[in-house]
């Protein structure tokens, strides 16, 4: 068997990365193997790398260093497994991988043939790359706060961290879906925040939630977990609901062990759901997974050069300690690795 190259995040601390060399394995008969043209690194490869989630992301091995990080990519299919029919080697393709410790961040990866698209003709694979991952947890917080395409026409959406990457696509979707979006993000981002589709942009001050009042079908938070209940307070009676990206589950069970950090995370779902206005019942804390309609939906919105995010660095396998850096230090546009 041919071999691979893997960017191995070794652990948290000075330890780092080293590019490692592996020996590459045969599609399972529902896989295919793709050689990784891109690959990004989203906030959570950071976390990860400096051992966030470890409890939790254990239960499915993903959480013992070393690990290959990233949950999405685009490439060209080199091998499918004795299943697959709707892929053949050479294909141009996309898609996201479950957290593992076989990540994308590699020259060639296994995934399920389920979680991947076709990249259509005379769109580029790497900024591609940048989507899927971020995509379907967007898609999964409009989901779970109650929102669909068939009912956001008019609804009055509030998107907190919309500059970054999550909020960036749920602008681009919802407002191409017909609602009305409210960005929160600073200032210097207001224009792209308005390029995306949002229909106002506010500033995150102290006073910013109360002076929006009441008022929101839905809400999504998607910046800090701080401003969790704040972002609650502005929907208005009968509102759809509330989807966040940002909750502490993870973190309670790496702090505080199974049991309290199961106690932790009801204790604290249960005081952030009864903030919720009467008549609203969709309420959500994400944690990503590839989602069938999630991509179905990517996919249109990828055929109709709906989305897309602004890249900020690209780097090869010897630069991956940079590019983690990029993401870490919230530098503007996606850190992409180039195998
Ligand atoms: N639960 C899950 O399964 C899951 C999956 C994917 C992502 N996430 C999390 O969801 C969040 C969004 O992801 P992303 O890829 O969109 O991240 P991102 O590109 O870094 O964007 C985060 C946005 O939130 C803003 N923000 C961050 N901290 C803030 C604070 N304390 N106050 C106000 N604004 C703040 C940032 O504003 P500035 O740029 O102005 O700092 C930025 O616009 C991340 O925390 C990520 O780890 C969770």
């Amino acid at each position: 068997m041919t071999s691979g190259t893997a960017a191995l995040c070794l652990g948290p601390g000075p330890s780092g990365f080293m590019v490692r060399q592996f020996t590459r394995r045969t599609p399972a008969a529902d896989e295919i193997e793709v050689a990784v043209a891109a690959a990004s690194v989203n906030p959570i490869d950071v976390r990860r790398s400096e051992g966030y989630g470890r409890r939790l992301l254990s239960l499915i091995g993903a959480g013992k260093f070393p690990l290959i990080l990233g949950n999405d990519f685009a490439g060209i299919v080199t091998g499918v497994g004795s299943g697959v029919s709707t892929f053949k080697a050479g294909d141009r393709v996309y898609g996201v991988k479950p957290a593992s410790s076989e990540g994308t961040h590699t020259s060639h990866v296994l995934v399920k043939a389920n979680h991947v698209l076709a990249v259509p003709e005379g769109l580029d694979l790497h900024p591609l790359a940048t989507i899927p991952y971020s995509f379907t947890t967007m898609w999964l917080a409009v989901r779970g706060a109650g929102l669909i395409r068939d009912n956001a026409p008019g609804k009055s959406i509030l998107v907190h961290g919309a500059a970054g990457g999550l909020g960036t696509l749920a602008t681009q979707m919802l407002s191409a879906w017909g609602a009305r979006v409210t960005a929160i993000a600073r200032m210097s981002n207001s224009k792209a925040c308005l390029e995306a589709g949002a229909t106002e942009v506010v500033e995150r001050t102290d006073k910013l939630f109360s002076s929006l009042g009441r008022t929101f079908d839905v809400t999504l938070n998607f910046a800090t977990w701080e401003d969790d209940l704040a972002l609650l307070g502005c929907l208005r009676d009968g509102a759809l609901g509330h989807a966040t990206t940002v909750h502490p589950m993870l973190g309670n069970f790496d702090r505080l062990g199974w049991l309290r950090g199961t106690l932790k995370t009801i204790l604290q779902k249960k005081h952030h759901r009864r903030a919720l206005p009467k008549g609203a019942n969709n309420f959500t804390w994400v944690l990503f997974k590839p989602d069938k309609a999630a991509l179905a939906e990517l996919r249109q919105f990828v055929e109709h050069n709906h989305v897309n995010l602004p890249i900020g660095l690209f780097k090869q396998f010897s630069g991956v300690s940079e590019a983690f850096d990029h993401v870490r230090k919230r530098q503007p546009g996606r850190a992409l690795l180039l195998p």
